[in-house]
């Protein structure tokens, strides 16, 4: 960033119904990734004449609260920092320096909280990000190293004990609910936040469902998305479904091996240099060779898949870089996803498609296409006669309720290959019966 000096804000709490009731505290992951110091109120400075970190002083009344924790200077000597300064300085050094580069805070608190110290408003600082530095940032966090590799696969040691109790508890008359405590018992045991709020539902279909209200029934599928983090907050993002009553019936097998195919053929597709857009397009054709196999879709699966008309049951992208965040870097932007000068596609489910550009050696991607049913959105197509060449809608029809199947792993690009990360989860439907007899 030759003579800029570069400002990265850290976390701070946030309250949720009163200032010392505060949710669970998660660094910035932008902070995490260069000085590993999680607690609030720090910030980073990087220059040319090195580095220093601001952030509160010991506190008694802190202790007193809290108990006695690694001093700021401490933490900071982890991290190679020795020029450690109180945060209360932070304001007029920022009005004094030149040249301060930063990415932008997304938290409403930490937009404040920099508008204040540095006397400008927050729309001032919402629409100062250096994007110069969001892109070097970006490159430097894309690819993972040896250690950071290992965080991942650590983190799924434990989601993988996280599925296996899931598969265990699913049965007819158990509540989404009990699922979720199965899961979390297994990260809450092993002292682990989860990297996102679970995904436990039978109404799989609603693609970032956060409700764990209903009773599960024969007959259903029980969709789980959970992941653990790493002890130094790396992330995991796991999808795995089963039948609720332990055994899948001809039509959910079916359904699930077309999403298992695609799945395969997305990672058999990964090599450096393949736009991750080119791995969603193989892993739609399958969808739509499977589905026309089936009788939902018809006509040309080449042709519907260029047409879009695949999104109706595969509504959102393959997958998303992984690392520190669960969807990598994703506060930065597009320039995660998209080379420069490429914008999204407008076409309805490649709009949704969060990475595109080519897959590099130590990336680490999530690959998760899936198929759903969703009422609301069968209505509105049926209803304007969308994409009919391709979709036979009677049919479809009859799959109303079905819910959804997603599939789900986290993936490195090597120059030797796709490989997929951590221990094995049960994924065949055969395997996944089993698993489910514990
Ligand atoms: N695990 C949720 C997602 O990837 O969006
Ligand atoms: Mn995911």
């Amino acid at each position: 960033m030759g003579d800029a000096t570069i400002l990265l804000i850290g976390h701070r709490m946030v309250p949720r119904n009163y200032p010392h009731n505060t949710y669970p505290f998660r660094q910035n992951s932008h902070v995490l990734y260069y000085c590993g110091i999680s607690r609030p109120d720090v910030a980073l400075v990087m220059g040319p004449d090195g580095d220093a970190l601001f952030g509160p002083p010991e506190d008694i009344d802190d202790v007193v609260w809290h108990g006695p924790h690694e001093t700021l200077e401490e933490a900071s000597a982890k991290a190679g920092i020795s020029d450690v300064r109180d945060v209360a300085g932070l304001s007029e050094w920022l009005r004094g320096a030149s040249d301060v580069r930063y990415i932008q805070p997304y938290q409403d608190n930490v937009i404040n909280w920099m508008a204040d110290l540095w006397g400008k408003s927050s729309s001032e600082v919402s629409s100062g990000q250096c994007d110069r530095l969001a892109a070097q940032i970006c490159a430097q966090r894309s690819v993972k190293t040896e250690d950071e590799l290992a965080e991942i696969e650590e983190a799924l040691s434990v989601t993988r004990a996280m599925h296996l109790a899931s598969y265990r508890a699913t049965r007819p008359g158990a509540k989404e609910s009990d699922i979720v405590a199965a899961v979390q018992q297994v990260a809450l045991s092993a002292d682990r936040a989860q990297s996102y709020n679970p995904i436990i539902t039978v109404r799989g279909e609603v693609l970032h469902n956060n409700d764990y209200h209903n009773t599960l029934e024969p007959g259903q599928l029980l969709l789980n998305d959970s992941g653990a983090e790493s002890r130094s907050w790396y992330a995991s993002d796991i999808t795995r479904c089963c039948p609720v009553d332990g055994t899948f019936t001809e039509r959910q097998r079916a359904i699930y091996d077309v999403v298992l195919q695609s799945q395969l053929a997305a990672i058999d597709a990964f090599a450096p240099g393949v736009p991750y857009k080119d791995v969603h397009l193989t892993s739609a054709r399958v969808i739509a060779e499977g589905l026309t196999a089936l009788g939902l879709m018809k006509g040309d699966p080449a042709e519907a898949v260029a047409e879009g008309a695949h999104a109706l049951f595969f509504p959102h992208g393959v997958g998303h870089m992984l690392g520190l965040d669960v969807h990598d870097m994703e506060d930065l932007g597009d320039v995660v996803g998209y080379e420069s000068g490429v914008a999204r596609s407008t076409q309805f489910g490649l709009n949704f498609l969060r990475l595109a550009k080519p897959l590099e050696t130590g990336f680490v991607v999530t690959v998760e296409p899936g198929i759903y049913f969703i009422p609301a959105l069968i209505d509105r197509w049926r209803a304007d006669n969308h994409l009919c060449d391709f979709i036979d809608y009677e049919t479809v029809e009859t799959y109303k309720g079905f819910g959804g199947v997603r599939i789900e792993d986290d993936v490195l690009c090597t120059e030797g290959g796709p490989r997929v990360l951590g221990p094995e989860i049960p994924k065949d439907a055969s395997e996944v019966e089993a698993a489910m007899q514990g």
